[in-house]
């Protein structure tokens, strides 16, 4: 128990096959503290945070058709997963919020994690940049922002790009000829009640990306080999390139958003006229790619050390097993190796100096706090994190795993939960130097349209709204 702690607790969201564990074995913070990571998708995750600086996260598993659920106080969070895309149970920013709320430190921070939700709002400090820069340093691709369909009448020039809502992996973009099909979509814009952005199709070469970790930078190409406009659906082709000082500006200036990125990557198409088109910036959720994935890792897990080293205190944290009058079940099973050493007693503030406070934008509502499910019962074992396991509940639902597929090696992507039958094997080896990627994706069910309860309902709801939105639009 006194060897334990000494250890401060790292929460890693991410896909199950990045094993960060085995990244940060040995490593020590400030001085001679153990990292302990707890790694989990988003999906298994759940929180407890209250405003005296106490907090508790539960982590689901499921493990031969039992739910075991661990509870642990985390010392700093990497995430490495989307907080929000519009398929499908893709929607984690309460959990972000609590976490800010919790006054967690992390990697990127919570707050620019929370504005990387929307893409048009991270696209508007694109704008901000271009306009700072100037369009020959930062060659920003002209974009036109719609918050609904009503305004989306025709453009001046086409092929153009149409992007609808927050979606990621090529998801939700349409390629549109002309000014019958951009109606057409508009159509579709109408039914998913969110916004749109419409853009120049530029005629690619390939696409750009050049990412920054930390003070590491690396470029990469992407070019299609199927034939997709979307370099990142269909068969494409990897190339590390050379940073450029233009590159290393590009990077450098959009690290500095949203009070700084510690992780970023900024993507461009490269057109067949010889100009780039800077298109969007992705941010820690960006996937690995290329050959370098190894050191990347590495790079990611110096890159948290030195922030935990820089934003932890030696003082051992408080309990959060008894935090003002809760009486849940989850708080009484807490045995983390901190917590547990700690007499309930009043916290000082939590999560290291100088947390920013109250990030949420104006008009966000917190969702109700949802209560960790499952009886209360005794701890199964006595691990450092205690876990306890219920009768088996029906796991969560499917989850599409954002941009993973987007420009990331991997070859699989919606990865079914836990429980359901292997779609495709995982693990896949060492990308290689202009290997080729092959990656689609699949709509999942009702995709980005969320769907009420009742499919049936659903269907005769679209229906309706279609014939009124063609009767509306369409008719002179
Ligand atoms: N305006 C455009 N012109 C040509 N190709 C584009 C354009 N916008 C995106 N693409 C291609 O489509 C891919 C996916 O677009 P992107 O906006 O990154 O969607 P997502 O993030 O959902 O994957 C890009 O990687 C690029 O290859
Ligand atoms: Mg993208």
């Amino acid at each position: 128990p006194a060897a334990a702690r000494k250890a401060k607790v790292l929460l890693v969201v991410d896909e199950p096959h990045a094993d960060w564990a085995k990244c940060f074995r040995g490593k020590k913070v400030l001085g001679d503290y153990d990292i302990k990571v707890e790694q989990a998708e988003f999906s298994e995750l759940n929180l407890v945070a209250h405003a005296d600086g106490t907090y508790a996260v539960d982590m689901q598993v499921l493990r031969n058709g039992t739910k075991v659920v661990r509870s642990f106080r985390p010392d700093f969070v990497l995430i490495r997963q989307h907080a929000f895309g519009m398929a499908e149970n893709e929607d984690f920013r309460h959990l972000i919020i609590g976490m800010q709320y919790a006054g967690l430190p992390s990697i990127n921070s919570l707050e620019s994690i929370y504005n990387f939700c929307d893409k048009p709002w991270v696209f508007a400090q694109l704008v901000a940049i271009y306009k700072t820069l100037g369009g020959e340093k930062f060659p920003l691709i002209e974009q036109t922002y719609y918050p609904n369909h009503k305004e989306m009448l025709t453009l001046p020039t086409f092929p153009v790009v149409v992007k609808i809502g927050h979606a990621h992996s090529g998801m939700g973009k349409v390629k549109v000829e002309n000014h019958y099909d951009f109606q057409d979509i508009a159509s579709v814009v109408a039914l998913t009640q969110t916004y749109a952005t419409a853009e120049p199709f530029i005629d690619s070469k390939y696409d750009i990306r050049v990412q920054k970790i930390g003070n590491n930078y690396k470029a990469y190409m992407r070019t299609s080999i199927s034939g997709n406009w979307k370099t990142n659906t269909g068969s494409a082709m990897l190339e590390q390139i050379a940073m450029s000082d233009r590159y290393k500006l590009w990077v450098d200036t959009c690290s500095e958003m949203f009070g700084g990125l510690d992780i970023c990557a900024v993507k461009a198409v490269h057109g067949k006229d010889g100009k780039d088109y800077i298109f969007e910036v992705m941010d820690c959720s960006m996937p690995l790619i290329g050959e370098h994935q190894v050191e990347d890792r590495q790079l990611i897990t110096e890159l948290v050390i030195s922030k935990m080293n820089q934003l932890l205190s030696r003082t051992p944290a408080l309990s959060p097993q008894r935090p003002l009058t809760t009486q849940q079940p989850q708080s009484g099973t807490l045995k983390d190796a901190d917590s547990s050493k700690t007499p309930p007693q009043r916290p000082p503030p939590q999560g290291g100096p100088g947390q920013p406070q109250g990030m949420q934008p104006p008009g966000k509502v917190l969702p109700p706090r949802r209560l960790p499910p499952g009886p209360s019962l005794p701890p199964s074992s006595s691990s450092s994190s205690s876990s306890f396991s219920s009768a088996p509940q029906r796991p969560g639902g499917p989850t599409t795993h954002g941009d993973a597929p987007s420009s990331s090696s991997s070859l699989a992507e919606a990865q079914p939960p836990l429980a359901a039958p292997p779609q495709k094997p995982q693990p896949h080896p060492q990308l290689n130097k202009s290997q080729s990627l092959t990656n689609a994706f699949s709509f999942s069910e009702s995709s980005f349209f969320r769907s009420s309860a009742n499919e049936d309902e659903a269907k005769a709801e679209t229906i309706r709204s279609l014939r009124k939105s063609f009767a509306s639009l369409f008719s002179d």
